[in-house]
C-alpha cells in the first residue's frame, strides 16, 4: 500500500473570502479526531486548488503584497500560538485536578471543553496563516484509565527480563495484604510452577502507593509463550521469553505518557509483533500526581504484560521535592525495578543485559545519575562494557534520556556534560547505536564520533515522540554545528524498530503514528561494527521512496 505524502503545495497568492469554506472543513476535520489527518489533506488539497483558482492569473504576486501578507501571516500565528499555550496549560491542569479528585467534575468538563474550543480556533487560524504548509496535530487530552475492580484484584501488570532465562512480574494491589505470588505454566489454566517474592510500597505527601508486587519466575524456555495469573486472584495473562538466539525484533519508544497519542503509539506498536521493548526515559509523566502513575500502568498493561518492558529514567521520574524530604525517583524506582543487581549495579537508575542468548548486549544509563570521572556510573560503565566479548556479542546498543547529539531547538546542550564524560567509553567499545528520548521528536544522525563523522562511533538516534501531553518540539535547527551530521529529522508521534537480522545486519525503521497505516517513514541498514569490515550503514530509505 503506497505511503500518504506530506502535503507540501507550491506557494500561491491567498484570498482568504476563497479559502474560508476549505479552512473551516479541514479544521473540522482536525477536531474531529479519528480519519482526521488523511480528511485534512484531501480538504488541504481542495483547498489548493481553490487558491490556484483564485490566483492574478500568472502566478505571481508583487513585494509588497508579499509582505503584507507575511505580516498578517505572522500576526495571526502570534496569537494562535497564545491561544494555543493557554489550553494547554491551564485546561490540562484543570482537567487533571478533576480527574485527581482535586477539582469537581463540572469544572473538568468545562476545562476540556475550553481546551477543545481553543484548539479549534488555534487549528483554524494555523490554517488560514499557512495553508502552504503541514498543519499538525496539537498535544492530546490525557487518557485517565480508571480501575474498577475488587482492591485485591492484580493492575498494572508489566514484566522484566532478569539474567539469562528468568522473568520479574510486577504488579500493584490497592489491598496490601494479597499475596506476591505469580503461578505459571505453557498451558492455559495449567499452573505448573510457582514463585514467591516481596512487595513495596511508598507514601508522597497524602498519597499512599498500594502493594508493589515483585515476582521472578523461571527458569524459562525461550521463545515460549507461558500463561501466568497474579496473586492467585488476578485474570489469566500470557507472555511470550525472547529467542535464544537472533533474529530478534526490539521496539524503541521514549517519553511516552497517556495521552490519545501515546493510546494511539500504543495501538501501532500492538499491531505487529516484537520480542522487547526498550524505553529511554519519561514515561507516566505523572509530575508529583502520583495517581497518574497508576493510570499510566494500568494503560500499558496490555503489551507490557505481555513482553519484556526495559526501561531508563527521564527527567520526568525524578519528582525530588528537596524541601520536604522527598528524594528523587521514588515512585519511578518502586514502580519500575530493573536487573540492576544482576548487572553488577548499585543503582536502579543503570543497569545492562544480554538478550538473545548474548548475541546483544543492552546497556541502559542514567542521564540523572552521577556520570562524571570518579563517579560510581562511570567506574560501572567501564566494568561492564569490558566484560562484553564482541565475538560473542555482535550488538552492542546504549539507551539514556538526553541526547548527546541533537539539532532540535529543544533542550539544546542538555546531554553535552554526560557526552563529554562517557562518549570515548562508548567508542572505544564501538557501540553500535545510542538511542535517546526527552526531545519530542525524531531524529536519526551518521555515525559519530566526538562531533566529527565516524564510522567506527555509534549511530545516534533520538526516539522522544511516544505522544506525551507537552506535544511535539517542532524547530530543528538548520544553523546547527551538528547539522551536517543528522541524516533525518521529522517532529511527529511514532515509535522505531531495530530488527536484528544475524549477527552482521540489523534494519532499524521509524513509524509515524498518525497515519491510517502503520507507515515506514525512515528505514536504514546498519552492519555490526564488530564485523570484521566495521563499515558505515549501508543503504537508507526514507521520505516518499518508502
Ligand atoms: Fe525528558
Amino acid at each position: 500500500m503506497p505511503a500518504p505524502t506530506y502535503l507540501s503545495p507550491p506557494s500561491l497568492p491567498l484570498h482568504h473570502t476563497a479559502i474560508a469554506t476549505a479552512t473551516a472543513t479541514a479544521s473540522a476535520s482536525l477536531l474531529s479526531g479519528g480519519r482526521s489527518r488523511r480528511s485534512c489533506r484531501r480538504h488541504m488539497s481542495g483547498l489548493v486548488l481553490l487558491k490556484a483558482k483564485v490566483g492574478d492569473g500568472d502566478g505571481h504576486v508583487d513585494g509588497g503584497d508579499e509582505l503584507l501578507l507575511a505580516s498578517r501571516r505572522h500576526a495571526v500565528l502570534g496569537v494562535a500560538r497564545v491561544l494555543f499555550a493557554a489550553a494547554n496549560e491551564r485546561c490540562l491542569r484543570g482537567m487533571d485536578r478533576a480527574a485527581l479528585g482535586r477539582g469537581s467534575f463540572f469544572a473538568g468538563a468545562m476545562a476540556n471543553s475550553w481546551r477543545v474550543l481553543m484548539q479549534g480556533l488555534a487549528s483554524l487560524m494555523f490554517l488560514c496563516a499557512r495553508a502552504d504548509e503541514y498543519v499538525r496535530q496539537p498535544p492530546s487530552p490525557l487518557v485517565l484509565t480508571a480501575h474498577d475492580k475488587p482492591a485485591a484484584h492484580p493492575q498494572q501488570v508489566h514484566i522484566s527480563t532478569v539474567g539469562r532465562d528468568k522473568m520479574r512480574i510486577s504488579w500493584v494491589t490497592d489491598d496490601r495484604s494479597t499475596p506476591s505470588v505469580v503461578e505459571y505454566g505453557e498451558s492455559r489454566g495449567n499452573y505448573t510452577a510457582s514463585a514467591t517474592g516481596d512487595h513495596v510500597t511508598y507514601k508522597y505527601f497524602f498519597y499512599e502507593s498500594g502493594a508493589i508486587h515483585h515476582v521472578t519466575i523461571g527458569p524459562l524456555a525461550p521463545s515460549t509463550t507461558y500463561h501466568y495469573r497474579c496473586g492467585k486472584a488476578g485474570d489469566e495473562l500470557t507472555l511470550r521469553t525472547p529467542p535464544a538466539s537472533l533474529p530478534l525484533e526490539l521496539v524503541v519508544i521514549g517519553d511516552l505518557g497517556q495521552t490519545r497519542w501515546t493510546a494511539s503509539t500504543l495501538a501501532h506498536i500492538g499491531g505487529a509483533d516484537y520480542d522487547m521493548l526498550l524505553l529511554p526515559g519519561d514515561l507516566s509523566y505523572a509530575d508529583t500526581q502520583q495517581p497518574l502513575w497508576d493510570s499510566f500502568g494500568r494503560l500499558v498493561q496490555p503489551l507490557a504484560s505481555a513482553r519484556p518492558w526495559m526501561v531508563t529514567e527521564g527527567n520526568h521520574e525524578a519528582e525530588a521535592l528537596p524541601v520536604v524530604g522527598f528524594a528523587p525517583f521514588v515512585a519511578y524506582n518502586a514502580r519500575w525495578r530493573m536487573p540492576h543487581e544482576e548487572s553488577g549495579s548499585a543503582s536502579n537508575l543503570y543497569y545492562s543485559f544480554d538478550v538473545a542468548g548474548g548475541a546483544a548486549h543492552v546497556v541502559m544509563l542514567g542521564s540523572y545519575a552521577e556520570f562524571e570521572e570518579g563517579s560510581e556510573q562511570r567506574a560501572w560503565l567501564e566494568r561492564d562494557l569490558a566484560g562484553v566479548d564482541r565475538r560473542r556479542t555482535p550488538w552492542l546498543l546504549v539507551l539514556l534520556h538526553a541526547p548527546w547529539y541533537n539539532t532540535n531547538q529543544a533542550h539544546q546542550g542538555e546531554g553535552e556534560a554526560m557526552r563529554a564524560a562517557m562518549e570515548a567509553l562508548l567508542y572505544e567499545a564501538r557501540v553500535d547505536v545510542v538511542f535517546s528520548g526527552h526531545v519530542h521528536a525524531y531524529e536519526r544522525f551518521t555515525r559519530i564520533y566526538d562531533n566529527e563523522a565516524d564510522g567506527r562511533g555509534p549511530m545516534y538516534i533520538t526516539i522522544g515522540d511516544g505522544g506525551n501531553r507537552e506535544g511535539l518540539a517542532l524547530k530543528f535547527l538548520e544553523d546547527h554545528k551538528s547539522a551536517h551530521l543528522s541524516v533525518f529529522q521529522e517532529a511527529s508521534f511514532g515509535h522505531g524498530r531495530l530488527r536484528i537480522v544475524d549477527e552482521t545486519s540489523a534494519v532499524w525503521t521509524w513509524h509515524r503514528n498518525d497515519d491510517e497505516y502503520a507507515t515506514v517513514r525512515d528505514e536504514v541498514w546498519l552492519e555490526s561494527l564488530a564485523s570484521p569490515k566495521l563499515s558505515m550503514a549501508a543503504t537508507s530509505r526514507h521520505d516518499e521512496e518508502l
